[in-house]
């Protein structure tokens, strides 16, 4: 049998996994988006953003023609049997989905099927609110296309769940696969391609309809969040009661199978492209729909007032703030990754400034982004050690492993003050407490 062709709506975090996971296998991308300068980037093989093994699968699938770039959706259409559509579905100022950018993506892959005259079918990975693909999507396609869904084109959704800097692992070796459908031929024809890509090593598949596939990928974000905003809860309590240590209480409960020792890592909050837009859509979505989801409030309320746990702990050991200089480690809203999307550093540093300390920041790979954001209003370190000398206190913001390595003396040697707050509890207690002024999330004294 002939694989599949394939193209893919807009070349983001989710586009670009998507399409150099295909890349690996026998199958040709067509890759489409509407910025001409990423365009030009992808084609020369340059990455546009940082994820570990994708600058190597991206220069071999542009030398060997497995994927190329284009900025009309008729090519891509017209030589392709199925497209994935991985535009981006940002929050707006309320907190609701902003569909701009996927309901221009439907329109516009309508047009295109209208000069089609066999089958495609069109699956949607970008996240979207439950109903949408049905209600928006599907009737865009079939206006601009003239078409009808289920005869002449098949509609899926098919949420994605890879995470920033394993994405490509993600996209090999799935947990599951989520195929809602619009009819079972839709549902038929992605399946038979996942099954072909995947082989014998094709991950559960549940099918289901538009809606429900459309909830599962905020029912799981949501979830996620919820471990995390409900650990940091429990570290919160556990720095009010002497001699308890969230790290404990985490491997404690985590060890119970019911419960996971997944996503039980107390810090200073979660952020990135995901979690902080979807809990605000799901929470936008219910209400709208007559439902009060007080639990997803919650989360969200203890996910914003988290950062500054940081903070509060650094004003326990250092009485002035004013004139102060912190040194930050790491920027990024995770390791492995440049992204600072809703990253926790943002409103730490916002904050710092507002007090009137001076900030010096390092992170492995994420200065170039922070130097959009925050121009000449902090300082940015080559290095770690350069980042600590002179500083009065230091908060660990992002777990890099190269941080994990420090040791006591480190701080002691190049610190004005030796003050660390481990805002991602990596540092020993036991080890550092001894040495240092130590504060860490989650650690009763
Ligand atoms: C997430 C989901 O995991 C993924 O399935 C979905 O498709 C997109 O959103 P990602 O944003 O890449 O992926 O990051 P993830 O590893 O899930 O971490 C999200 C945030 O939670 C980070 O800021 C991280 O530091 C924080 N986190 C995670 C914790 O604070 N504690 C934990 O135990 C785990």
């Amino acid at each position: 049998m002939k694989p599949h062709k394939i193209s893919v709506i807009g070349t983001g975090y989710v586009g670009l996994s998507t399409a150099l996971g295909f890349t690996t296998k026998d199958y040709s991308v067509i890759a489409v988006d509407t910025d001409k300068e990423k365009i030009e980037k992808i084609n020369k093989g340059l990455l546009p953003f940082h994820e570990p093994h994708f600058q190597e699968l991206l220069e071999k699938a542009i030398k060997t023609g497995k994927l190329s770039c284009v900025s009309t959706f008729e090519k891509a259409i017209s030589d392709t049997d199925i497209t994935f559509v991985t535009v981006g579905t940002p929050s707006q100022p309320d907190g609701n989905i902003d569909l701009q950018h996927i309901e221009k993506a439907a329109c516009k892959i309508g047009k295109a099927l209208q000069k089609k005259g066999t089958y495609h079918l069109v699956v949607i990975k970008s996240t979207v609110t439950p109903t949408t693909t049905e209600t928006s999507l599907k009737h865009l396609i079939e206006k601009h296309s003239g078409k009808l869904c289920g005869p002449n084109f098949g509609l899926c959704m098919s949420p994605e769940f890879l995470r920033e800097g394993s994405a490509l692992s993600d996209v090999l070796h799935p947990d599951r696969i989520i195929i809602g459908e619009f009819d079972k031929k839709s549902g038929d024809t992605l399946e038979e391609l996942l099954k072909e890509f995947y082989n014998k090593n094709t991950p559960p598949i549940i099918r289901t309809s538009l809606s429900t596939a459309e909830l599962i990928k905020y029912a799981s974000n949501a979830f996620l969040a919820t471990k995390i905003s409900f650990i940091n809860t429990i570290a919160n309590i556990c720095e009010k009661i002497s001699g308890a240590d969230v790290a404990l209480v985490a491997k404690g409960v985590g060890l119970d199978k019911r419960i996971s020792p997944l996503f039980l890592n107390a810090g200073l909050g979660y952020g990135g492209s995901c979690f902080p837009k979807d809990i605000k859509a799901l929470i936008a979505c219910s209400k709208t729909l007559g439902y009060e989801p007080e639990l997803l409030e919650s989360v969200e309320n203890v996910n914003k007032i988290q950062p500054l746990k940081a903070i509060e702990l650094c004003k326990d050991l250092l009485t002035n703030l004013k004139g102060s200089h912190i040194a930050l480690l790491g920027l990024a809203f995770k390791p492995h990754t440049d992204d600072m999307r809703e990253a926790v550093s943002i409103p730490i540093i916002n904050q710092l400034l507002k007090e009137g300390a001076n900030v010096t920041v390092y992170d492995p790979v994420a200065i170039p982004n922070a130097k959009s954001i925050f121009k000449d209003k902090i300082k940015y370190a080559a290095s770690a050690i350069q980042c600590l000398k002179k500083a009065d206190c230091c908060i660990l913001i992002t777990e890099w492993d190269e941080f994990k390595k420090l040791k006591p003396e480190d701080f002691t040697k190049n610190m004005k003050k030796p003050i660390l707050i481990d805002g991602r509890r990596i540092y020993n207690p036991n080890e550092f407490g001894k040495k240092l002024l130590f504060k860490a999330i989650g650690l009763g004294q």
